[in-house]
């Protein structure tokens, strides 16, 4: 069956998106509200994921075959919003088939497929974005803008806590889950990958599914991280803390207004000028929160993929910032399961 859709085309980069389950709906809002794109196709294999679709969007053409949504020729773009062991496949299907891809975090679920991907992508000039979606995040950028700038001088440390009483995947383990968003916050800010990544995990729940994990990552610049993971929480914390040489903050994106809190707080250490002399200043001065802009994050993201679509630019969370985060996860799973350290 055919589709011929409705609205222009001019200008409009027109997208199909796969996979209607938990998170294609989010994608698929905030597509709709974008004046750049058209979505002509949504595609899931569950038939019943179509009636949903159809009664609030009747320009959008509902299918359950991959291939009618390839062999479209008026299809620019993908959007991959399946589950993560599906991204590969699904991904180089569509690149092979002369379309750019928006694909979901984690980008694959090992880095010789990210490797794989982004070599097809690169060979066919097409644009490969991963969804990291909180690098589009108005405070995640924010605290980008205060690094680059120097702010909080030389970072020491960061720690992080990502729990709630979540959704148990029944096919990836908390760590393919949840860490990505810390990983590509971490790449995004710190702009390199760890050089060792160690962690713990366990499966309190669902036997062989870790639901619960800590992580420490370890960077060639010095910069060490602790990441907290898991599905098993009284409460739910989205708290990441960044202790500079000059400054320290807070990003708590559970708050409503002050997501980031930048305290003019620090210890500084004076050369001894004699024996047994030790002296350490400690300062505590504002506390300040900037001002941040509402923005959606996902209507900012897909905005950037459409943007790099028609431009040819480089998205920020390309394959290469995609390979990065795989790499910490498979990582992060091999030590969980060896009990050491893994190099990268
Ligand atoms: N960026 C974010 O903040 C964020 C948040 C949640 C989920 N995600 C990501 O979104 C992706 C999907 O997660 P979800 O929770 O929506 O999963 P889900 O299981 O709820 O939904 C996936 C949908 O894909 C469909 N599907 C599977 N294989 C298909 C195929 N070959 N062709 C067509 N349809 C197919 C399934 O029928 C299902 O409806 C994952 O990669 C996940 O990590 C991202």
């Amino acid at each position: 069956m055919g589709c011929i859709g409705k609205g222009s085309a001019v200008s409009r980069t027109v997208v199909a998106l796969i996979g209607y389950g938990y998170w294609g709906p989010n994608v698929l809002r905030n597509y709709m509200e974008l004046p750049s794109a058209r979505v002509k196709w949504v595609c899931d294999a569950r038939p019943e994921r179509g009636e949903p679709i159809t009664a609030r969007y009747p320009s959008v053409c509902f299918t359950t075959s991959y291939d009618e949504v390839l062999a479209d020729p008026e299809v620019d773009a993908v959007l991959v919003i399946t589950p993560i062991s599906t991204h590969h496949e699904l991904t180089m299907r569509a690149l092979q088939a002369g379309k750019h891809v928006f694909v979901e975090k984690p980008m694959a679920t090992s880095v010789e497929q990210c490797d794989d991907m982004a070599a097809a992508a690169e060979e066919r000039g097409l644009t490969l974005m991963v969804g990291h979606t909180f690098v589009y995040s108005p405070p995640v950028r924010l605290v980008k803008r205060m690094l680059d700038a120097g702010e909080l001088g030389d970072i020491y440390f960061v720690t992080s806590s990502r729990v709630n009483l979540g959704l148990h995947q029944s096919d990836v383990s908390v760590i393919w889950d949840l860490v990505p968003h810390d990983a590509s916050i971490l790449h995004y800010w710190l702009g390199e990958v760890p050089s060792s990544v160690s962690a713990v995990g366990r499966s309190c729940i669902n036997n062989g599914i870790p639901d619960v994990a800590f992580l420490n990552l370890r960077y060639a610049s010095g910069v060490i991280a602790e990441l907290q993971v898991s599905w098993l929480s009284p409460v739910k914390l989205r708290r990441t803390m960044v202790v500079g040489s000059r400054k320290m903050l807070v990003y708590d994106d559970t708050e409503n207004v002050e997501k980031v809190k930048v305290f003019d707080h620090g210890v500084d250490f004076k050369e001894p000028t004699t024996f047994g002399e030790f002296q350490l200043s400690y300062r505590t001065g504002d506390i300040v929160s900037p001002k941040i802009a509402g923005s959606e994050p996902l209507l900012l993201e897909a905005s950037h993929f459409v943007e790099c679509v028609q431009t040819g630019a480089r998205p920020i969370t390309d394959a290469i910032a995609g390979r990065a985060v795989v790499s910490v996860l498979a990582a992060a799973e091999k030590s969980v399961t060896s009990g050491c350290p893994e190099q990268l």
